[in-house]
């Protein structure tokens, strides 16, 4: 019976010991990583069963065989890798991730390009900096039908050959980045049906006269030298989706493809618009394009047709030379959201659409998706109240840098017509027509008067009037906006405290006034603020009943650069009291008597600071106290005395 039972509890020990032992058999080490341990060899007893091995940033030289049957995943990368021998990769029947970029692998190419060659279910390589030139890249991409991804940037590439690919036509994703690229043959890329996503940009090529890759969904030329970009029209779709050209030297507008995807377009940091003006400009692409398709007669507007069909929502055209805005090239971008033109030359935006008929006077287009408009640090001072009305969904503007004046608000101006005919000529800008308009930049534009009303019927939320200097500020200017806006930055203004009055502004959360003159705040209590930034005024103290009325909701406040006075800070210990943060505090200081104390120190012990203010005090105190004392003496005195003397002269009257 005993035996019976204690063999029972046997089993079921074993039991639970088995179950213990199959628990740690699922918990085997699947990853190792030697990453930077100085190793010069792959280290020898490794457990059979890893999955992942990263051998990165030591010093390992050669490589022969190894033995993980069940290695998904080696990261070679950041050795000294020279020498591969033929077999090394025989017993690694489950590699699909092979990482060996920084390594020297432009050598020994018998043996280590066998060694590659020999794991044909490689699903990712990466070759990087090897030095590779393009024969050493086409022997080591042989027998790759599996593979997915390529990377092969800062080899020393000069020319890609129809026969590169040709064994490796799975691929989806090729980055090239940095080479030496200049010529790519055609039927290069064309055969590879799944290429998605393809990355040359930093090489030398020089133009695209036939862009015919419909298969990409994402193509990256940027800081190549790109001078044109031309695509044959056909009827086929091409799923591109991002285009990149920037830092080249286009000079005029790709032609896309007609057919496209085309989303997101990257034009920054090229030449367009530096030779015509807009029509002058198309004309001329459009004359290139008919030359390159060999085409005699130029009867049609390619440009513009192939555009008008572009979902395009993003375009950058930052750092061009632009000297007129391309209202009929940008206007046939109906889905266009977003549009980066700073850093051109604009100086004005003129309304120069072309009439379609003689009694046309000013013909309307409109960006009917633009919401999100840069136009900074174009010298801009003048800008058609037309362009301002075809932005009809406009909800930000940024205009920092430029001469822009904003106009005084003309109560009687009801149509769009009559705004025209007033400001057609006029050099101030008139925002009120823009209803949409939520964030404002007007950083940086010399205003001379912001007049009442000046914001009035737009929907700001944010408004940036920073660095206008000479700017004189009008009591209601604004007004309209007092109710919607959250931040507002006024800071390096050169503005008193007499020069600026701020309405009640009941949603207002970020408030920055710093680098002015200030020595109060001239904000009622009335705002919900969460920042508020006052660096550098004039301000010797602050009123501490506004601080325990903003209190509810303020997180951050920056104090540094002004003049406290150390003894009357009720307000820090207010600030300090209620946990508000302030990160300048230890760069803060304030005055007592002649002396500058470094507020975090006061904070600690103010009570000594102060002591001669104190001291003062109670001195003050005391000399009362004895001046009261002497008084009460002598009036006692003095009382006593006329008694005495009354009652010594009562006998003489009885
Ligand atoms: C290969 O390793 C390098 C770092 O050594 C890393 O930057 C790179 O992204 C890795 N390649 C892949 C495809 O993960
Ligand atoms: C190509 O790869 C397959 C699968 O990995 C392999 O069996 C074959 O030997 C390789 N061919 C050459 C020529 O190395
Ligand atoms: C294109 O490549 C450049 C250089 O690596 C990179 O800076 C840029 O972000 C890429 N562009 C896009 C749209 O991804
Ligand atoms: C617009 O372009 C400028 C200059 O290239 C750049 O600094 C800025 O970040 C861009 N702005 C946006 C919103 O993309
Ligand atoms: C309006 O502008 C035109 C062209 O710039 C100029 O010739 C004309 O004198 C201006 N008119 C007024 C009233 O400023
Ligand atoms: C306030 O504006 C100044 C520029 O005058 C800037 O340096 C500072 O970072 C801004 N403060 C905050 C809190 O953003
Ligand atoms: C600010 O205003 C004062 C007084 O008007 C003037 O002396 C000073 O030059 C102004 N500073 C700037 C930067 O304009
Ligand atoms: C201090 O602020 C309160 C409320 O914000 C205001 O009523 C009072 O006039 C201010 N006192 C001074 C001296 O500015
Ligand atoms: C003020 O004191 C704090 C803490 O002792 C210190 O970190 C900070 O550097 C000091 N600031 C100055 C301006 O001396």
């Amino acid at each position: 019976m005993v035996r019976h039972m204690f063999s029972n509890v046997l089993l079921l020990w074993s039991l639970s010991y088995d179950i213990y032992i199959t628990g740690l058999t699922f918990d085997y080490p699947k990853e190792q990583s030697w990453n930077n341990q100085n190793l010069y060899f792959v280290p020898q007893d490794l457990d059979v069963r890893l999955r992942r091995l990263d051998l990165s940033n030591n010093f390992i030289r050669q490589l022969h065989t190894v033995v993980l049957p069940y290695l998904q995943q080696l990261d070679l990368s950041s050795n000294q890798l020279d020498l591969i021998s033929e077999g090394a990769f025989e017993n690694l029947a489950q590699l699909e991730e092979l990482n060996l970029s920084r390594n020297a692998l432009d050598n020994n190419l018998g043996s280590n390009s066998k060694a590659l060659q020999s794991i044909g279910r490689l699903k990712s390589l990466d070759i990087s900096m090897n030095g590779l030139s393009d024969y050493s890249a086409e022997m080591y991409l042989r027998n790759k039908s599996s593979l997915n991804q390529l990377k092969m940037t800062g080899n020393a590439l000069t020319r890609l050959s129809h026969s590169l690919f040709k064994e490796s036509k799975g691929l989806r994703a090729i980055t090239m980045e940095n080479n030496l690229i200049s010529v790519i043959e055609e039927g290069t890329f064309e055969p590879l049906s799944q290429l998605e996503m393809l990355n040359l940009a930093k090489n030398n090529i020089a133009q695209i006269c036939d862009f015919t890759l419909h298969q990409l969904k994402y193509l990256n030329l940027s800081r190549n030298s790109v001078e044109f970009f031309v695509s044959r029209e056909n009827d086929l779709l091409y799923r591109l989706e991002v285009l990149d050209l920037s830092f080249n030297k286009l000079l005029y507008f790709p032609i896309v493809p007609k057919m496209n995807q085309l989303k997101y377009l990257h034009l920054q940091n090229n030449m367009l618009g530096a030779l015509h003006l807009e029509a002058a400009m198309v004309s001329e692409v459009n004359y290139l394009y008919h030359e390159i398709m060999n085409e005699k007669i130029v009867t049609k507007n390619t440009l513009h047709s192939n555009w008008r069909l572009m979902p395009l929502v993003y375009m950058d055209l930052s750092n061009n030379h632009f000297r007129s805005f391309p209202l009929e090239t940008l206007s046939r971008l109906t889905f266009l959201e977003t549009l980066n033109f700073s850093y051109n030359c604009l100086q004005s935006i003129i309304w120069n659409v072309r009439p379609y008929s003689d009694r046309e006077y000013h013909r309307q287009i409109f960006f009917p998706s633009l919401k999100h408009l840069n136009l900074q640090s174009n010298g801009l001072a003048y800008i058609s109240p037309l362009f301002l009305n075809a932005l009809t969904q406009i909800d930000t503007f940024n205009l920092q840098d430029n001469s822009v004046q904003p106009c005084a608000h003309t109560d009687h101006l009801r149509s769009s017509e009559s705004t025209q005919q007033i400001h057609l000529n006029g050099s101030c800008v008139a925002f009120q027509t823009l209803s949409t308009l939520k964030h404002l930049n007007l950083e940086g534009n010399n205003i001379k008067m912001l007049n009442a009303n000046a914001f009035q019927e737009t929907s700001l939320v944010s408004l940036n009037l920073a660095r206008n200097a000479h700017m004189v500020m009008h009591v209601s200017a604004l007004d309209g906006v007092q109710e919607t806006l959250q931040s507002l930055i006024i800071s390096e203004t050169n503005m008193t405290s007499s020069d600026l009055s701020l309405p009640c502004m009941p949603a207002l959360t970020h408030l920055n006034m710093s680098n002015n003159r200030l020595d109060s705040i001239p904000s009622s209590g009335c705002s919900p603020l969460r920042e508020i930034d006052i660096r550098n005024n004039r301000l010797v103290s602050l009123n501490n009943s506004f601080i325990s009325a903003i209190s509810a909701h303020l997180r951050v406040m920056f104090i540094s650069g002004n003049d406290f006075n150390c003894c009357d800070s009720k307000w820090l210990t207010t600030l300090d009291e209620l946990k508000v943060k302030l990160p300048d505090m230890s760069g803060t200081e304030c005055f007592s008597g002649d002396s500058r104390v470094n507020m975090t120190v006061y904070l600690r012990s103010s009570s000594s600071y102060c002591l001669f203010h104190n001291k003062s005090q109670a001195l003050h105190s005391w000399q009362m106290f004895i001046v009261v004392l002497f008084v009460f003496v002598i009036l006692t005195f003095l009382i006593i005395f006329t008694r005495k003397l009354c009652c010594t002269q009562i006998p003489f009257v009885v």
